[in-house]
C-alpha cells in the first residue's frame, strides 16, 4: 500500500535525523511484522461444531442444549462428591475438588435436599464439590496462584447434573413466586440469570462459581455484581484467569451476546489458547464460539428467545446461579 502523505512525511523526518540515530540492524529489518491474531482468527475457516460435550469448546447457550444423556451416569441432583474421599460414583470424568478449595452453603444445600437419594450424613460430608478433570486443573492452579498473590478464593458451585440445574432454576422461580410475583414475571427475571436445565455450562463440568474471602477472612456470600467486581480478589481473577485457561462467561460488556446478565463469579475452563485469544481480542465466549463455528442457527425454544429484562435488577441471595 502506498504511504499516506502523513506517513511519507514521518518517514522523511526519520531519515533526516537518521545520522544521529544508530542504524537499524539487518536482523531488526528482517523481523516479521507482528501477526494480528484477532484478524487471523476472524478470517480462519469455520470449524465443525463439536458434538461431544467433553470438548472444551463445546457450544452451549440459550439455544444449544447439552445432550440429555451427558454425562451418562450423572442423573441425580447429588454430586459424586457427596461423600468426601469416595471415588467419583457417577462419572469417570468428574473429580472432587478438596474441601480446602470449596466453599459451600450447607444450609442452602440441605434445604434443597428433597431428592430421595440424599445421603443420610449429607450435612457433615458435603465439603467437596465436583468439576471435570480439566476444569479442576485450571481452577486449582488459579486458586493456588491467587493465594500466592494474597487472595483467598474458593469454588462455590461446580458440576451440576441436569436435575440439579433444573432444581436451581426452579428454586429461583419459587423464590420470586414467594415474594408475590407473577409466574410470568418470575420466569422473565430468572431466565436472565439462570440457565434452563440442559443449557448450563455447569453441566459440562468445566465451570464453577467463585467466592472470595474478605479482609476479615469471612467469605462473601452475597451475589452483587459490583461487590464481586470491585473486590481485589475478583479483580485479580478478572485480570489473570486467562493465564489458567479460564474465562468469565458472562461479562458486563457482552450481556447482549450471551443474553445473561453479568456474572463476575462464573468462570469456564476453555484452555489457555482460547482464553488468551478471547482476552486479547475482547471476545466473550459466545462471540468466540460463533466466530469459530459460524452463526448458530439452532432453532430456539420459546424460553430461549426471551431477552433480558432491563427494568429488573436480579437480587442475588444465598444460592449459586
Ligand atoms: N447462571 C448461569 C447462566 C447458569 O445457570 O449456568
Ligand atoms: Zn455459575
Amino acid at each position: 500500500m502506498a504511504p499516506t502523505s502523513a506517513a511519507a512525511h514521518a518517514a522523511s523526518d526519520a531519515s533526516a535525523t537518521s545520522s544521529a540515530q544508530p542504524a537499524p540492524s539487518a536482523l531488526d529489518a528482517a523481523e516479521p511484522a507482528p501477526v494480528d491474531v484477532c484478524a487471523e482468527a476472524e478470517r480462519a475457516p469455520k470449524l465443525p461444531r463439536p458434538t461431544d460435550p467433553r470438548d472444551l469448546l463445546f457450544h452451549v447457550s440459550r439455544a444449544r442444549a447439552i445432550p440429555a444423556e451427558f454425562p451418562v451416569s450423572a442423573t441425580s441432583i447429588w454430586s459424586p462428591c457427596s461423600q468426601v474421599g469416595a471415588p467419583p460414583r457417577r462419572s469417570d470424568d468428574l473429580v472432587c475438588v478438596p474441601a480446602s478449595y470449596s466453599h459451600l452453603n450447607r444450609e442452602a444445600l440441605r434445604a434443597a435436599a428433597f431428592e430421595s437419594d440424599a445421603p443420610a450424613n449429607f450435612s457433615r460430608t458435603h465439603d467437596a464439590l465436583p468439576v471435570g478433570r480439566d476444569g479442576k486443573i485450571g481452577f486449582k492452579a488459579m486458586l493456588d496462584d491467587a493465594a500466592a498473590a494474597g487472595h483467598t478464593l474458593r469454588l462455590r458451585s461446580g458440576f451440576r447434573a441436569y436435575t440439579m440445574q433444573s432444581a436451581t432454576f426452579s428454586g429461583w422461580v419459587a423464590a420470586e413466586l414467594a415474594q408475590g410475583r407473577t409466574r410470568e414475571y418470575a420466569l422473565r427475571k430468572v431466565d436472565a440469570s439462570s440457565a434452563r436445565a440442559g443449557h448450563s455450562e455447569h453441566q459440562l463440568g468445566t465451570t464453577a462459581d467463585l467466592v472470595f474471602a474478605r479482609p476479615n477472612g469471612a467469605f462473601y456470600t452475597g451475589w452483587t455484581q459490583e461487590t464481586y467486581a470491585e473486590s481485589p480478589a475478583m479483580a485479580w481473577v478478572a485480570a489473570n484467569a486467562h493465564r489458567f485457561g479460564l474465562v468469565m462467561s458472562y461479562d458486563k460488556d457482552h450481556e447482549g451476546a450471551s443474553e445473561y446478565v453479568w456474572e463476575p463469579w462464573h468462570y469456564r475452563f476453555v484452555g489457555a489458547e482460547a482464553a488468551d485469544l478471547m482476552k486479547r481480542c475482547g471476545w466473550s465466549t459466545e462471540q468466540y464460539l460463533e466466530l469459530r463455528y459460524g452463526e448458530d442457527t439452532t432453532p430456539r425454544a420459546e424460553h430461549a428467545s426471551r431477552s433480558l429484562v432491563p427494568s429488573v435488577t436480579p437480587t442475588y441471595t444465598e444460592k449459586s446461579r
